[in-house]
């Protein structure tokens, strides 16, 4: 989607579709009153266009919520859209963001592939922010995943126009560029975790990986068993020692020149391009969904996407774990042992729990590499989802000041995430008879806790914070503003944490 800046007066702007956003400002109790409906637009052709609609009490202005105007008097535009930001004078970004991606996927379905949106003024949003959401949400909400039907047709939007006044220009065009990336970035990640376990293997993840390198002017290293083997990485290899497929430890690099020396951060992300859960095999039923079990790597992808384009003065490492996870002769087996690259022995108890076998090794890499700052992205647990379902995702911390940079992100990316604690008290339950730990709890409580302390063990005394996006990683039903399937969850707030440590 090719996204612009238009200073068009809202009357001439000549579009398919002429998107506007309202508020709800009733302050009536009365439930039978008609809602009192502001544009977020000062312009006097839209409000002579809307102003029937509006004074007939239908459109409440709920948030997402639309209604449709053919022929709009006054306007050169051939459709006009409201669209809802919900109660009150005041909106924010999140709110917006959304409303941005069900203007977009009300275009999709009726063919239109272009549209027009006007910068909506409200009190508490500044221009950039606003523009900057309108860009992501368009662009979540262009994303469908019916990549392999064979009569698809592509409904994808070709081009978006935001029409600002000129005292916005400059913000508007910063919050633009910025929103376009960081979408783009999310859009990428969900593209690689849509992908089957068939197309997509550890190998195949490894070339995508490497051509968004290319493009960006990243450094990428994909490393494939040799080197995993002289690098010790026995908890890694284990998990892929069960597939055909090789595995690929990928390793991307955003090195800035001038960089006065500073924290270098590691970002791992778990890559399991599928999950059978290998000889502690998972039931059938759901299991094709583990082919999104390499969303947090996906994030990490994404998000060195979005970083060498809008080049922080930070030095960052992007990891990515990958693997297959299956049963078979050369399965490893419960009960083995395996000695991690950190030297640690690990027994393992659960051929399931692979995750943090993999994610173990690239925590000491990243650090073997010199990350002084490390956060990782997986699907790892169900538990997570018991505890936290669908809506947030969990977030893990050792440090203080690590987690308080990435909540601060949370605030401009709206992600939602919910701390769960790492303490010693937990560290018991991962002790083993035979081996230094061991990879489950052997109890079904607080596995999301569980698995985070294992984590712990690899990254010791490293500030660094671990999401748990198993629950929030595959969006199981479409919303007006974004489709079902993979969510691109994490890459947004990923960025904004590293870019707290530029100077
Ligand atoms: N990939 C799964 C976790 C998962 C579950 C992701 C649901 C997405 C949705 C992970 O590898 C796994 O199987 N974890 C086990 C750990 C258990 C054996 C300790 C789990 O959560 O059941
Ligand atoms: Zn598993
Ligand atoms: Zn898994």
């Amino acid at each position: 989607m090719k996204i612009e800046l238009l200073q068009t007066p809202a009357a001439t702007a000549e579009t398919e579709l002429l998107v506007i956003f309202a508020v709800n400002t009733s302050t009536s109790k009365d439930p039978e009153a008609k809602p009192e409906i502001a544009l977020l637009a000062n312009d006097k052709a839209l409000a002579g266009a809307a102003q029937l609609v509006l004074s007939s009490g239908e459109f409440k202005a709920e948030p997402s919520e639309t209604v449709l105007l053919h022929a709009p008097q006054g306007l050169r535009a051939k459709r006009l859209l409201l669209v809802g930001l919900g109660k009150g004078t005041k909106t924010t970004q999140h709110v917006l963001r959304r409303a941005a991606g069900t203007a977009v996927r009300f275009a999709k379905p009726r063919g239109l592939r272009e549209l027009t949106m006007t910068l909506p003024g409200a009190e508490g949003l500044e221009p950039q922010a606003a523009a900057r959401a309108i860009a992501e949400g368009a662009c979540a909400g262009d994303f469908d995943p019916d990549t392999y039907h064979s009569n698809r047709q592509d409904r994808s939007i070709a081009r978006l126009s935001l029409l600002a006044g000129e005292d916005a220009e400059q913000a508007a065009k910063a919050g633009l560029r910025e929103g376009t990336i960081l979408g783009e970035a999310q859009n990428f990640a969900r593209v690689l975790v849509n992908e089957p376990g068939n197309r997509l293997t550890p190998t195949v993840l490894g070339e995508r990986a490497a051509e968004m390198c290319r493009k960006y002017g990243l450094r990428c290293e994909v490393y494939g068993e040799a080197k995993l083997k002289e690098l010790k990485m026995g908890a890694f290899l284990s998990v892929a020692q069960g597939s055909e497929e090789p595995p690929a430890l990928i390793v991307m690099t955003y090195d800035p020149t001038d960089t006065p020396a500073g924290p270098v951060l590691g970002l791992v992300g778990k890559g399991i391009t599928f999950d059978t859960g290998g000889i502690s095999l998972k039931s059938a039923e759901g299991m094709e969904k583990m082919k999104y079990d390499m969303a947090g790597g996906a994030a990490m992808i994404g998000a060195m996407q979005a970083i060498a384009q809008l080049k922080p003065t930070v030095k960052v490492i992007g990891i990515v774990c990958s693997a297959e996870n299956m049963p078979s002769g050369k399965a490893q087996r419960p009960g083995d042992v395996q000695i991690a690259m950190s030297g640690k022995s690990i027994e393992i108890i659960n051929t399931d729990a692979e995750g943090r076998l993999v994610l173990a090794d690239g925590l000491t890499y990243a650090r073997q590499l010199g990350a002084t700052h490390l956060i990782d992205a997986a699907t790892l647990t169900g538990a997570c989802v018991t505890a936290l379902g669908m809506v947030n995702a969990g977030v893990f911390s050792n440090d203080e000041d690590a987690y308080q940079r990435f909540a601060a992100g949370l605030g401009l990316s709206g992600e939602r995430f919910w701390r769960l604690p790492v303490e010693d008290d937990y560290r018991e339950m991962i002790q083993s008879g035979i081996a230094d730990i061991r990879n489950t709890g052997g109890s079904r409580w607080g596995g999301a806790i569980i698995a985070a302390m294992f984590l712990k063990e690899f990254v010791e005394e490293t500030p660094w914070v671990h999401l748990d996006i198993a629950g929030v990683a595959w969006i199981e039903e479409q919303k007006p503003w974004i489709a079902k399937g993979p969510s691109g969850i994490a890459v947004r707030s990923i960025v904004e944490w590293v870019r707290s440590y530029a100077k």
